[in-house]
């Protein structure tokens, strides 16, 4: 039996960034995760990190990697009809920006920092159980290299994304899930390539949505618009190239292609779940939200809520008073029901529905027309992408 302060489930953006804040703040956690170190830090995923998720890496000691490595964009293109139209994000926020930096970097960077400081984090745990959720004293219990461990601890904090287990540990009476499922996925590719542009491109085609993001010079990640059934195997490198050449190729745009070495495709869905806390268990990140990618703000979520959740943890520790706990769901879900709307929108706006009309098309041409030449309407745009200040 160990025990510890705050019991944290998942290694992932939101567990690990959590237990480091409450480091940062004197307090003891012990994070429990059922993947293996490696493959939490080769895992391929986010991109996009909002200038609030850089300012606070930064503070809070995590930036040296991701000022090296990552990339600042002060802008994005929207591309329809085969032409680009540039979203500067400075001139519309004043002066913020985005900054691309993987997230297997970021955690990287966490891992590191955690293990420096002599945290512990139970990589590779596996048949992981909370209990007593509602109770002074809940635990965790898992099982690591052939031994039943248990974790004792005053709090638990669920961090354990979708397809976690302390979700379904709130029982059903005592939560309301939201949820829409899109009839579309991403196929998201890495490749040796040339850079396909200066910036990230989001491109509404009539074969469907292409995103064009990079990773470095030689490095670029790709994903296009598909069946969430279909399946990687499925698709051959030269199949790859010909759908985005199909979508892209212009007179003026020619897609470079190069050696693909990972694909995957993620199915898109817009969930929330309320309210984040059951007892003395917190939800954070996917675990109690998650957002189609198109806006670029899960894993921004993810860091916003445990900011939130730290803060509040800490104010108990430090008094014994339990408003800060108690208020941490509605403070938290007005950030997520921004960030729902905005992901929401930008996807409708971008992905090629099957049941859409040709009037359907036209309007999305138009809205898309709308937001890249109303100053108003681009400003409200740049806002959202960029995200909110950290309340
Ligand atoms: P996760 O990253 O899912 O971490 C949860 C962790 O819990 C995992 O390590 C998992 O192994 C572990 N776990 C699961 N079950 C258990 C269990 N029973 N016991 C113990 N551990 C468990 N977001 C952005 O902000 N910007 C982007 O540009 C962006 N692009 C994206 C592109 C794609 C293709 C995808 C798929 C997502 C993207 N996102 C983006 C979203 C972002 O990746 C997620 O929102 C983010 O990973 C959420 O972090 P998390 O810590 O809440 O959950
Ligand atoms: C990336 C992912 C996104 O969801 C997005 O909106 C922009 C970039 C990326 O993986 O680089």
């Amino acid at each position: 039996m160990t025990r510890t302060r705050v019991g944290i489930v998942g290694a992932g953006p939101a567990g690990l960034l959590l237990s480091h804040l409450l480091h940062l703040d004197g307090i003891d956690s012990v994070v429990v995760e059922v993947r293996t170190r490696r493959e939490v830090e080769e895992t391929i995923r986010a991109g996009v990190l909002e200038q609030t998720t850089v300012d606070l890496l930064e503070q809070v000691g995590l930036g040296a990697r991701m000022w090296r490595d990552g990339d600042v964009h002060t802008g994005f293109a929207l591309r329809f009809r085969g032409r680009d139209h540039r979203i500067d994000l400075p001139a519309h926020t004043g002066g913020r920006a985005i900054m691309l930096y993987p997230q297997h970097q970021v955690l990287k960077d966490l891992i590191t920092a955690r293990l420096a400081a002599g945290g512990t984090i139970l990589f590779g745990a596996s048949d992981v159980a909370v209990e007593d959720i509602a109770q002074a004293r809940p635990s965790i219990h898992l099982s690591l290299d052939g031994r039943r461990e248990t974790v004792s601890c005053e709090i638990l904090a669920g961090c354990d994304g979708f397809h976690g287990v302390c979700r379904p540990a709130i029982p059903a009476t005592a939560r309301q899930d939201y949820a829409r499922i899109y009839p579309f996925g991403w196929f998201g590719i890495l490749c040796r390539a040339p850079r396909q542009a200066d910036e990230l491109v989001y491109a509404n085609t009539d074969r469907g949505f292409v995103l064009l993001s990079t990773r470095s010079e030689a490095v670029q990640r790709l994903y296009f618009q598909c069946d969430p059934a279909d399946h990687v195997d499925a698709w051959s490198e030269d199949r790859i190239w010909s759908e985005f050449r199909s979508r892209l190729d212009t007179e003026d745009f020619r897609v470079a292609s190069g050696p693909i070495f990972q694909k995957n495709i993620v199915q898109m869905r817009s969930f929330v779940c309320e309210p984040m806390q059951h007892g003395r268990l917190f939800l954070a990140g996917d675990a109690a939200h998650t957002v189609p990618p198109t806006g670029a703000k899960g894993l921004n979520l993810a860091v916003a809520d445990v900011f939130i959740l730290a803060r509040a943890f800490s104010t108990f520790f430090r008094t014994g008073a339990s408003e800060a706990l108690e208020s941490y769901s509605a403070t938290a879900l007005r950030r997520v029901w921004r960030a729902q709307h905005f992901s929401w929108w930008m996807t409708s706006m971008l992905h090629l529905f099957p049941e859409a009309s040709a009037f359907d098309r036209r309007r999305q041409l138009a809205e898309l027309e709308l937001v890249t030449t109303q100053t108003s309407a681009t400003a409200m745009l740049a806002e959202n992408y960029v995200g909110w200040k950290l309340s």
